[in-house]
């Protein structure tokens, strides 16, 4: 799968289920991504289901991904279908990592993964308006704002931006 100069992707499974909790048990990670602000374990165990079965379906995920020279869980990044040859793309990563630039690395090879193995005509994100770091990271990988879109799982109209090969 894909790899960069600090972290390696792998798949979730069926097992991963400790590692879901990780990440989507951390309240940081989820503050701006669920209307409540939290996971249930409920929850958690649904979106693990639900990733495994986007790869099993679309071939894509947010791939959970990990830092080589340790081999401790990062976060994921990755895509989930949006239309014909369109795909969402979106990173959550465990707070210990924030500003260490792991979310532009593993972005730009989730792009390149897009564009260069998928054949993705364009790429859309979205995030909530109050997450500052979300907007400044999307807008360093280069996408355009399109305007606000509602986001059922915040019940917020989100600034959504797309991109394409050339932009
Ligand atoms: C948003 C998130 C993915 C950023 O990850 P990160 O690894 O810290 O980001 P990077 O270190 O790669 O930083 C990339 C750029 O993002 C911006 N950025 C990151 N964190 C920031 C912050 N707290 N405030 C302002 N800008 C920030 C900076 O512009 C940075 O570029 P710079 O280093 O040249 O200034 C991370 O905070 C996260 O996982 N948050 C929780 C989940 C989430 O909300 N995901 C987004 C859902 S849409």
């Amino acid at each position: 799968m894909i790899k960069s100069k600090r972290i390696r992707f792998g798949h979730w499974a069926k097992t991963d289920i400790d590692l879901a909790h990780e990440l989507w048990g951390e309240p940081d990670v989820t503050k701006y991504i669920s209307k409540t602000g939290l996971f249930s374990d409920e929850q958690i165990a649904e979106r693990l289901k639900f990733e495994i079965a986007s790869e099993k379906e679309s071939g894509v995920q947010y791939w959970p991904f990990f830092e080589k020279t340790s081999g401790k869980f990062v976060g994921v990044a990755g895509l989930h279908p949006h239309g014909v040859g369109i795909y969402e793309i979106g990173f959550h990563l465990k707070p210990e990592f924030w500003g260490k630039g792991y979310a532009i690395e593993a972005a730009e090879k989730v792009i390149d993964y897009a564009f260069n193995e998928l054949g993705a005509k364009e790429l859309f994100a979205g995030h909530n308006p109050n997450n500052i770091a979300s907007k400044k990271l999307l807008e360093k990988l280069g996408f355009e704002y399109t305007g606000d879109e509602f986001y059922e799982p915040t019940g917020l109209y989100h600034p959504s931006y797309k991109k394409t090969i050339s932009g």
